[in-house]
């Protein structure tokens, strides 16, 4: 049996390497004359392991990393390729504490197979869930993702089941599915981490969601500064089409399903649905008034699913091994895993998937290992740039949609972002008040204009005019655009900016001023 090398090409791994230590693996491989398969996977998410690289040998996978251009000829002379002892030796990759303490079900396959390799992807269990529900009637498909509990989750937290449900019950035409990959949120990267490591997974959820809801054909509206994503989910999609996963027959089933990949102009705002209707409709990216719900018109008027990558990509678990087995991880309403991506300044960036309910203090304390730079935690942004700042008095809050809005703050995209004590929140606040305005798509008031003058209103608290006044100022426009925007973007930004001035009052009073000594 040839060797077999595992090297990610994943964006993540590449920035950190990757591609040099593949050239040098190859190089190595041809000067020795030693005959290897290199197969380039997506990465496990470890991102303060990579580049990993693994080797297959007679007792399973051995993970090696970080991996240096300048390690490989010593890797090859400690026998790497039987899994030889070496500094960068990590030992079997699901064993490392950080994969080992999470719940793979979305992920289960990233990193782990060849992610354009249909064969692979079956293998490890890809198309049961599309087989069992060609088996089911749209109906049963549709009550088995509700009876599963999952959410939304790009943001909102929606019931997907719902959704779906909506489509199916409205008369069209013809329906749509639509996959949000707009992936704007700050420090996340999980819906890239799916598009490259396992494609075919998003197509399997994407399918089963057309078959569920009368949709014959799917886009996929991805970020453009996400290139490698749209290579993999190009050719992947080519490659299940030529299979007769997608197409005018699915898996020789009477359904009709196909799909495209389109890439966005990038716009934070275009990830927001109305508008990336818009844009996807090669408009310019503006929010629609609802209703009418995209669910009864939406793109090009018509029934149209919207539903982010992460909730597309958990449905083939769900139907392939129940709903009653995904729901049982979790709690309260949140069920399911949440694949967490901690960010920032951390010591152990990367994604973790798991059950609903770890506390937040467990994730960046325990999973993060703290700050990269050994200072104390100050503040962890958590849901993107609209989400709250939570300080370390709120570290016992358990990552779940209603303890987090409870705590008036929000899960989002799952993105966890740390700073340590060096951050000052009053310059945060002000940023998410600029981030608004730079972003805003102009349609409403309260976010267009108001967005505006709360950096200017900042601007005057920094500058030590009416500091007080202006604090009260600031709170007032936040009440403004909570309750008077027409969407998130100018609704949530008030999140950011309150929680900065609640938990951390200290950054928003006046610098003493210095007086020059006569
Ligand atoms: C300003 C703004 C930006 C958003 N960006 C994204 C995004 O990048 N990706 C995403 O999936 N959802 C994003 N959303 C949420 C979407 O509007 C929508 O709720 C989501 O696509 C629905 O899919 P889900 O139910 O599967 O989460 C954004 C919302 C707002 C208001
Ligand atoms: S809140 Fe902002 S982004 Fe949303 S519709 Fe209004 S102007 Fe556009």
């Amino acid at each position: 049996m040839i060797p077999r090398i595992y090297i990610p090409a994943d964006s993540g791994a590449l920035a950190l390497g990757a591609e040099k230590v593949a050239k040098a693996i190859a190089g190595e491989l041809a000067e020795r004359g030693i005959e290897a398969k290199i197969v380039r996977n997506g990465s496990r998410g470890a991102y303060f392991l990579e580049p990993m690289v693994e080797v297959a040998t007679a007792n399973g996978r051995i993970a090696y990393g970080p991996v240096k251009p300048s390690d490989v000829k010593s890797l090859f002379d400690s026998g790497f390729l039987t899994g030889g002892h070496h500094k960068r030796w990590l030992g079997t990759p699901d064993k490392i504490p950080f994969l080992a303490k999470q719940t793979r079900l979305t992920f289960a396959r990233c990193g782990v197979t060849d992610p354009l390799s249909l064969e692979s992807y079956k293998k490890h269990g890809g198309l049961n869930g599309l087989t069992n529900a060609l088996a089911l009637t749209p109906a049963a498909t549709v009550a088995q993702v509700t009876e599963s509990g999952l959410r939304g989750r790009g943001g909102a937290g929606f019931p997907t089941g719902i959704k779906w449900k909506t489509v199916l019950d409205t008369a069209g035409d013809r329906k749509y599915i639509v996959c949000n990959a707009d992936e704007g949120d700050s420090g996340t990267f999980a819906d890239r981490m799916i598009m490259e490591g396992d494609p075919f997974v998003l197509i399997e959820g994407m399918t089963i969601a057309g078959i569920a809801t009368g949709a014959t054909k799917g886009f996929v509206y991805v970020r453009s500064e996400y290139p490698h994503a749209v290579a993999v989910m190009n050719k992947a999609v080519e490659i299940a089409r030529k299979a007769g996963v997608l197409g005018a027959s699915v898996l020789g089933s009477p359904y009709a399903f196909d799909m495209e990949i389109r890439v966005g102009a990038g716009a934070y705002v275009c990830g927001e649905e109305t508008a990336l209707l818009d844009s996807l409709e090669g408009k310019r990216g503006m929010v629609r008034a609802k209703p009418p719900l995209p669910a009864h018109k939406g793109l090009f008027g018509k029934p149209t699913v919207i539903n982010n990558v992460i909730s597309l990509a958990s449905v083939p678990v769900i139907m392939d091994k129940g709903a009653a087995y995904y729901k049982d991880f979790g709690m309260g309403r949140s069920r399911g895993t949440i694949p967490i991506q901690i960010a920032g300044n951390v010591k152990y960036a990367g994604l973790f998937e798991a059950a609903f309910g770890m506390t937040l203090g467990e994730i960046v304390d325990e999973i993060g290992g703290g700050t990269a730079t050994g200072r104390p935690v100050k503040a962890v942004q958590v849901g993107g740039p609209l989400g709250a700042y939570f300080p370390r008095a709120l570290f016992d809050t358990p990552f779940d949609y209603e303890a987090f809005a409870a705590k008036d703050g929000l899960i989002g995209h799952a993105g966890v972002v740390v700073f340590d004590d060096t951050a000052d929140m009053l310059k945060q606040a002000r940023f998410a008040m600029e981030f608004c305005a730079i972003e805003s798509c102009g349609k409403c008031t309260p976010c267009r204009i108001g967005s505006t003058r709360g950096v200017e209103t900042i601007d005057r608290i920094v500058a030590g005019i009416e500091p007080e006044k202006n604090l009260a100022l600031v709170t007032d426009l936040c009440n403004t655009m909570k309750f008077g925007s027409l969407c998130a973007l100018g609704g949530f930004t008030p999140y950011p900016v309150m929680s900065s001035i609640t938990h951390f009052p200290d950054d928003f009073k006046p610098a003493p001023v210095r007086v020059a000594a006569e």
